[in-house]
């Protein structure tokens, strides 16, 4: 049974609310065997759907799984490029970001991405980690292919912030904002990390992994004390429990309208976006870059997304890339 027939038989079963369906006109409807319809319920139990069989009667949808499944995100999602082909879903693996890079190694489209429940070894910037456990976080990687030279790159991850920002705001009542380059907070605290990685040769880029982590429904309590100092999460934020998936499909929605405008009218305009989502512009902060730090007041983020510190006797540094603290 093809892919397609057997999320049409998910949907089936789904639209069914809780009526029995017969394995007879399940085959009818799907044009297939009732061997065939047996074969495809085993293997959407084993995925997680709770599904009763009763001779004479036939199936039941009791409940499908809280997981990030390709038909449950797919089943919602209007973006056209972004998710709206191949996700590959893991129940665990080290990090979604290695395994996009071996797909996109492989010649996976754009828009790929892959999810994961949890993450062994979940990787954050600078060579940190990223604490991915199964209690309600999303660790996602999507695969993009832009058409753009390595130095003009900057952008696409400052564009994944706007539109994950955007994406919270619109699911949840939380006042978030977006920490230079890649932090999503809230009340201070980070609720969502951007891990970009790039391979490209001299003048183009081959693709780009943008690795997504967000604490969704996660109990802050079973963060690790380091972890709980600095983080939160969107119920620990609100009291609600949110669906994964729909957060899933407000953010890569987001991504493609943006990823499209900027295609066509460049970065300027969601730069403008990040400023006012930005906690930034006018403050004093230190950047700590690699080889030490500066200190003075953010005066812009550049249509390139290069950070524009200004020292106290006037005179402007260009940041590329560094952790920003805010000085009081
Ligand atoms: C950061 O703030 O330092 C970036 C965190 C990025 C975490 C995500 S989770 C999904 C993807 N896979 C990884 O190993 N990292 C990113």
């Amino acid at each position: 049974m093809s892919t397609s027939t057997r999320y049409k038989l998910l949907s089936l079963l789904k639209n069914s609310k809780g009526e029995w369906l017969s394995g007879e006109a399940l085959s009818s409807e799907l044009n297939v065997s009732r061997a065939a319809i047996w074969k495809n319920i085993t293997s959407l139990k084993e995925e997680g759907y709770v599904i009763e069989s009763v001779t004479r009667k036939g199936y039941c949808l009791m409940d499908a799984p809280d997981l990030l499944l390709k038909n449950e995100i797919q089943e919602k999602l209007t973006a056209k490029i972004f998710g709206a082909g191949e996700i590959v879903h893991f129940h665990e693996t080290d990090s979604t970001n290695s395994r996009a890079r071996e797909l996109a190694e492989r010649g996976s489209p754009e828009g790929t991405v892959v999810v994961a429940e949890k993450q062994t070894v979940g990787r954050g910037r600078k060579g940190r980690s990223w604490f991915s456990d199964d209690k309600g976080g999303i660790y996602m990687s999507i695969i993009l292919r832009p058409l753009l030279s390595p130095g003009d790159t900057a952008g696409i991850t400052l564009m994944t912030a706007v539109a994950l920002a955007e994406a919270l705001l619109s699911i949840a009542p939380i006042d978030v904002k977006i920490k230079w380059p890649n932090d999503i907070l809230v009340n201070g605290k980070k609720l969502s990390g951007i891990l970009t990685e790039m391979d490209a040769g001299m003048d183009s880029v081959n693709y780009i992994i943008v690795g997504v982590g967000i604490n969704v429904n996660a109990d802050i309590d079973n963060f690790p004390d380091e972890v709980r100092e600095v983080a939160t999460s969107i119920s620990a934020e609100t009291g609600m429990k949110l669906s994964r998936n729909d957060v899933i499909c407000a953010f890569l929605e987001r991504l493609e309208f943006y990823y499209e405008s900027s295609r066509k009218e460049g970065f300027a305009s969601v730069i403008e976006k990040w400023k006012s989502l930005s906690d930034i512009i006018g403050r004093p902060v230190r950047v700590d870059v690699v080889n030490g730090s500066f200190t003075g007041r953010v005066a812009d983020i550049d249509p390139s997304g290069i950070l524009v510190l200004e020292d106290k006797d006037g005179n402007t540094k260009r940041i590329i890339s560094g952790d920003v603290t805010i000085m009081k």
